[in-house]
């Protein structure tokens, strides 16, 4: 028999549940005498022994909801808290896994290489598998696209179009926030889909009279997607292109809005899904083979497997924040 845990960390995002439903029906399909548990609320199931079976049956139908259905909880204490990793590290061990699944953002990959090295070091031979879930794409994303990061680029398309509406309607400025922490990946991203006039990266030099021009030049509509980690708050660039709108005696409107928690919900889109059905199934394929722990990535379904090292995920080489130079140039190239 073998038994496996899977534990989802971090911001929730849609996707994870196609994860679980994929490793937990691949364990009963591939090896029939699997014994499957879900952690609970992330890594605070195992400081708390939080668990829950799984089957094929109670699997049944969640692969496009969004959230998890096993519960995530940041705990950024264990990046510092020694005493609570040895807990971690008990907790996991007294429940006799054989292996553990984990799919969640930055802090989950840290919490997973800390356990996966503890382990060792202990004596004990357990592997753990990770796959980044993140709306962010901000995990190592030379390897592959996080789960979640297209569905909340879907979910912000939409916003986005309701807001051309109505931003047309008025012949009104939109400043819209959006999610992504240090990265520029979702709101550029979904700047691109929705066709947004100018899209602020984080660490962007923003000429804003340049902006106020555009904004002039335009008929009606303009949404500037302000990416979360930028220096000024929606309400300090609003009063910056307000001002410098007036001098140009514009008639334009501006108003703000945070798509924020919004683009992290509702239903999973269906790259999400495909891609944590390849990965649950790889990595549990993977796992039979008796591979080590290890980082599991890929762009689409059926796209080689990136299968590096915890550690080596964790390299900052691993992950860029900013946008390649070419989409850059695409974008300007489609405005
Ligand atoms: O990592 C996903 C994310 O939604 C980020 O875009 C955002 O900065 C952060 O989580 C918000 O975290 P919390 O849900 O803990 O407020």
């Amino acid at each position: 028999m073998i038994k496996v845990g899977i534990l989802t960390g971090g911001g929730d995002c849609p996707g994870m549940n196609a994860f679980i439903r994929a490793v937990t029906r691949s364990m009963f399909n591939l090896h029939p005498d699997s014994e499957v548990w879900g952690i609970l609320d992330g890594w605070r199931g195992l400081i708390e022994k939080g668990y829950r079976q799984l089957t094929p049956m109670n699997t049944a139908g969640i692969s496009t909801l969004g959230g998890t259905v096993l519960g995530t909880e940041r705990v950024p204490e264990l990046r510092t808290d020694m005493e609570l990793r040895k807990l971690v590290m008990r907790n996991f061990v007294e429940a006799k896994f054989d292996a553990l699944f984990v799919c969640g953002g930055n802090g989950s990959l840290h919490a997973a290489r800390d356990l996966d090295q503890m382990l060792r070091e202990a004596g004990h031979n357990v592997p753990i598998f990770f796959t980044p879930a993140s709306i962010d794409n901000d995990v190592a994303n030379i390897y592959g696209t996080s789960l979640g990061f297209y569905s909340a680029i879907r979910r912000s398309l939409e916003m986005m179009e309701w807001i051309r509406d109505t931003a047309s309607a008025h012949r009104r400025v939109y400043i819209i926030g959006s999610m992504g922490r240090k990265s520029a990946f979702l709101p550029f991203y979904a700047g691109i889909a929705t066709g947004a006039e100018y899209v602020i990266r984080p660490d962007e030099q923003v000429n804003f009279d340049a902006v106020a021009d555009m904004i002039e030049a335009r008929d009606r509509d303009t949404r500037i997607i302000v990416s979360e980690s930028y220096s000024k708050t929606l309400d300090e660039i609003r009063a910056i292109l307000g001002h410098a709108l007036e001098r140009r005696k514009s008639r334009h409107e501006i108003r703000t809005v945070d798509m924020g928690y919004f683009q992290r919900g509702g239903e999973a889109a269906i790259t999400d899904v495909l891609r944590a059905n390849w990965l649950g199934y790889s990595m549990v394929k993977s796992m039979l083979a008796q591979e080590g722990s290890g980082f599991f990535g890929a762009f689409y379904m059926g796209a080689p497997l990136q299968h590096v090292s915890l550690a080596d995920a964790l390299d900052p080489t691993a992950n860029h924040d900013d946008i390649p130079r070419e989409i850059i140039d695409m974008a300007l190239a489609l405005r």
